[in-house]
């Protein structure tokens, strides 16, 4: 799967952050998890290790594309993990609002300039006590540029903001790769 992102120039969250998920998942003991922006399934493998591990549970996949879906579940039939997934074709806030059920881990990586939005959808989502991870909050460097004011960056500026000012976080930045929030719900 790392080969695959390498010559497609394809932005999977890394063996670094992969392995740090997968950590998180099995400290807490996970047993659901919601991810946003799913790709081909590079993250939804760590999260399934994890939930394996733990003694099952399930993973959601959202990506609005059906070729990365098909894609994600046959990678996940070869690693043993196909049981543990659930697959959504569709934007994945909008699917997010549609679980009956609270998550232990939500995992976030669907386009920048969306992560302000997805907030309050998450956090009627994710239990009390559970994680909220999230992707590229360094932009690679973007987030400092004053001059960088597109839509990504300042969805990325934004979301910082609106999770730091919110007492019901517990908030840091995992300086991994492209930079992770690790939220705490309180
Ligand atoms: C950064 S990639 C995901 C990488 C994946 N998390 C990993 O590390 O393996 C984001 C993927 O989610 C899709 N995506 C972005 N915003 C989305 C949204 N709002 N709903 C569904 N899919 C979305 C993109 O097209 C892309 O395939």
């Amino acid at each position: 799967m790392e080969s695959y992102a390498e010559k497609h120039d394809f932005p999977i969250i890394g063996p670094a952050c992969g392995y740090y998920c997968y950590q998180l998942a099995r400290m807490i003991g996970a047993k659901s998890i919601f991810e946003l922006g799913s790709g081909y399934g590079y993250s939804t493998a760590w999260f399934a290790k994890a939930l394996q591990e733990n003694g099952g549970g399930v993973v959601h996949h959202t990506v609005w594309d059906g070729q990365l879906s098909k894609m994600a579940s046959s990678y996940m039939l070869r690693l043993g993990y196909v049981d543990l997934v659930q697959f959504h074709v569709a934007e994945a806030v909008e699917t997010l609002g549609k679980q009956s059920s609270l998550f232990d881990i939500i995992f976030n990586d669907i386009d920048k300039e969306a992560y302000p939005e997805s907030l309050g959808q998450i956090k009627k989502k994710l239990r009390s006590g559970g994680l909220l991870i999230i992707d590229n909050m360094l932009w690679s460097g973007r987030v400092f540029d004053e001059k960088d004011v597109s839509p990504a960056t300042e969805g990325v500026r934004e979301f910082t903001r609106r999770i730091t000012a919110d007492k019901d976080w517990i908030v840091s930045l995992a300086l991994m790769r492209d930079g992770m929030i690790i939220a705490y719900k309180k």
